[in-house]
């Protein structure tokens, strides 16, 4: 198919499209001191955490449409590490995007190229983030928005996010996988440009995720990257670019991915723990909205990049979610349900032997707090097991004498 197409899948035979970016002209140290030069610059596509790397992208770079975006720290996380029992456990906080999660890399992209083609809107199905993401960047590029979220499923921060950037917001009765359903025919009959993560230049963005995590390792890759896992795009797209990355010389080896998923929408992990015979789609249902997928649209490729990884995935309660997420937030960093999966996953994978606990790990936190603070406020409103609360406030009356007692000094 021509690249030019605003086909966002095959019109032949309805499977996925990809891009392969030609491999860049140089290789190892001259490439890592292309990057490492434009580190720190002002404006322009130097700035952005994604564009920084074109080299490593299948992407047209004129005109893009950047914020800028990426540039998102490698921070180590003390409390997350003692709760997952992970040594030397950091976090690359995608939530400190533009508009709050990692899709800003993907849609810059999109973006890009929707305005290039000319199109006349852009629309996507989503569990919230790619619906403020592609709001946000299509209204910096001018271009009319559609989103299909599902009723009563998005969290707040995201609804509100899609609705003050100004797309139009079409709360559908169904789940993510009916948005999308309704999304790729809406696609193909009405026009409009489809750019979830089906679309392949969502994920030559979301590469530089890893491309940029690697290069604040120093290029030294880690043991694992784990990751949370839904709709699979991202899955997929770390596994391009760590192939890519090792192919250019830029790193040595490569780690291996953890996908993890929540227990209550969980067919990727159903379907690695039986060789990867066969997806059989559920119907979800957990806490952290952003991954309530039954049947994700990037099964074959997240399978491929889960083997080229030599990759494990596995699923995690919401329980576990929460409470990996409080010692996430707890440290001062903060992140959103679906983002505390790959903590949860990592705990999960050293009480059965599979990452050792002085393993080098970077756990993706996808997407910032604000996101959902419903599900912060309900998680401090319960009751210990030995009767206290989590971090419930308190309503006082406005005196001393109420503030010393309440904070038990008088
Ligand atoms: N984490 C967050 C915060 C997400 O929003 C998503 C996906 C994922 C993880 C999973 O990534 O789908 O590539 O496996 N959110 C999509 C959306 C589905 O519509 O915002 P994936």
């Amino acid at each position: 198919m021509p690249v030019d197409s605003l086909d966002a899948e095959c019109t032949a035979c309805g499977g996925l499209l990809e891009l392969r970016a030609q491999p860049p002209s140089m290789r190892g140290d001259a490439l890592r001191q292309l990057f490492a030069n434009r580190r720190g610059a002002i404006d322009g596509p130097d700035a952005s955490g994604v564009w920084r790397y074109r080299e490593m992208l299948a992407a047209c770079t004129d005109d893009i449409v950047s914020f800028p975006e990426g540039n998102t720290p490698l921070l180590a996380a003390q409390g997350a590490s003692r709760w997952s029992g992970c040594a030397a456990l950091r976090v690359k906080h995608e939530g400190l995007n533009p508009t709050g999660s990692f899709k800003d890399r993907g849609m810059t992209v999109a973006i890009t190229q929707a305005r290039r083609l000319r199109a006349r809107a852009v629309a996507c199905a989503s569990t919230g983030n790619t619906a403020a993401s592609l709001a946000g960047y299509a209204a910096r590029a001018g271009i009319p928005a559609l989103v299909f979220i599902p009723a009563g499923k998005v969290a707040m921060g995201k609804l509100a996010q899609a609705l003050a950037y100004g797309a139009r917001t079409l709360l559908v009765r169904g789940d993510f996988d009916a948005c999308l359903s309704l999304a790729r025919t809406a696609a193909r009959e009405l026009g409009v440009y489809l750019v979830n993560s089906i679309n392949p230049f969502r994920l030559e963005g979301q590469k530089t995720i890893v491309l940029e995590m690697l290069e604040q390792c120093g290029w030294q890759a880690p043991d694992w990257i784990a990751l949370p896992a839904g709709n699979l795009g991202n899955t997929a797209a770390f596994a391009m670019a760590l192939g890519a990355a090792r192919d250019a010389g830029l790193i040595g080896r490569l780690p291996r991915l953890l996908a993890v998923q929540a227990e209550g929408a969980a067919p990727f992990a159903r379907a690695f723990d039986t060789g990867f015979t066969a997806l059989h789609p559920v119907t979800p249902n957990t806490v952290a909205t952003a991954i309530n997928i039954g049947d994700p649209a990037s099964y074959d490729r997240a399978v491929r990049a889960i083997r080229e990884t030599s990759g494990v995935v596995t699923s995690v309660s919401d329980d576990d979610i929460l409470d990996a997420k409080a010692a996430i937030d707890a440290a001062g960093i903060g992140c959103e349900p679906a983002s505390a999966a790959s903590v949860a996953g990592v705990r999960r994978m050293i009480r059965r032997g599979v990452i050792a606990p002085d393993d080098d790990v970077v756990c993706v936190l996808t997407g910032h707090l604000l996101k959902d603070p419903d599900a912060v406020v309900r998680y401090h409103d319960r009751n210990r097991a030995d009767g206290a609360s989590y971090n419930r406030p308190q309503e006082i009356e406005p005196t001393l004498d109420e503030l010393k007692r309440v904070l038990g000094d008088g």
